[in-house]
């Protein structure tokens, strides 16, 4: 497995995989891998024959109170879990080498970026559609893995691919879950072990969610205010958004459609550590 930091060797490397007739699949992550990121490395292996993954703590996705500077920084044991996953390739750029001080150029995808995550995280997602962009344009994958607990992200790359014509196909990967059920998550590590005793609740409210939704009564917006009941009787979940909403638009849903299809949404602070988890569903 090789490492290298430069954009340039890196598009060298994957234009010379691609020259001796080998696709390839690209895992983007921001480090501080964990179970969720070594299966998205997998399912790339099983799919492609040349496998790049990028670790980037990427700057213009964090706010100014959000979590830049502390976010873990665990280069040596990503690297081990990359080379145990099988990625051939590692890109580990600094922020110099991603962005030029005078750039003047950001990737948007309207409406989807501006509600739920959007609305909590001014300019997140231009950040991260920034980012992505640079990092297809570097590693041109055939195939680029993205994780389901992200759910609205990995739909806005979607989008934004599907509306720029880049040619690379998204796939999206199951969430990875703890035994209690908490979704993975590099933020994880930030609770208190009080905290973490209580995180499992987020899950237990999808849970509730998908019970509800297939016994075939309650509205999407019952569902939604049952969710958010199940966090706030925790005295200690403070909730951003509960939600129940179409699956593609992210649109709120009100009323059940029979044989339709939601996703419910949850995203809740423990502390100061923001957590988000989903559930697809079905009426
Ligand atoms: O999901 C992440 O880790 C990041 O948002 C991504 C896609 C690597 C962009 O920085």
């Amino acid at each position: 497995m090789d490492v290298e930091s430069s954009p340039k060797k890196i598009h060298a490397a994957v234009r010379e995989a691609r020259r001796r007739g080998l696709t390839i699949g690209c895992v983007p992550t921001m480090g501080a891998l964990h179970a969720g990121h070594v299966s998205l490395v997998q399912r790339a292996r099983s799919e492609n024959d040349f496998v790049v993954a990028t670790i980037f703590v990427n700057p213009t996705q964090f706010g100014p109170t959000e979590d830049f500077s502390r976010y873990p920084r665990t280069l040596d044991a990503d690297l081990e879990f990359c080379r145990a996953a099988g990625a051939d390739l590692v890109f580990t750029p600094q922020v110099a080498d991603m962005y030029a001080a005078d750039a003047q150029t950001i990737v948007r995808v309207t409406g989807l970026s501006t509600v739920l995550e959007g609305a909590h995280r001014p300019g997140h997602f231009d950040g991260v559609t920034t980012v992505v962009t640079k990092l297809f344009q570097i590693t041109e994958p055939d195939r680029a893995y993205f994780g389901q607990k992200d759910y609205q992200q990995q739909l806005i790359i979607r989008r934004m691919v599907q509306d720029l014509n880049l040619p690379v196909t998204i796939v999206t990967c199951p969430i990875v879950r703890e035994a209690d059920g908490l979704a993975m998550s590099s933020r994880n590590r930030y609770l208190s072990s009080e905290e973490r005793g209580v995180a499992k609740e987020i899950f237990q409210a999808l849970q509730l969610a998908e019970q509800l939704a297939g016994s075939g009564s309650d509205s999407p917006q019952e569902i939604a205010d049952r969710m958010r009941v199940h966090l706030e009787g925790t005295g200690v979940l403070t909730v951003q958004y509960a939600v129940v909403a179409d699956p593609e638009t992210l649109v709120t849903q009100q009323t059940r459609v029979s044989g339709g299809a939601g996703v419910a949404l949850i995203a809740a602070k423990l502390g100061s550590t923001r957590l988000i988890d989903n559930q697809l569903l079905n009426y």
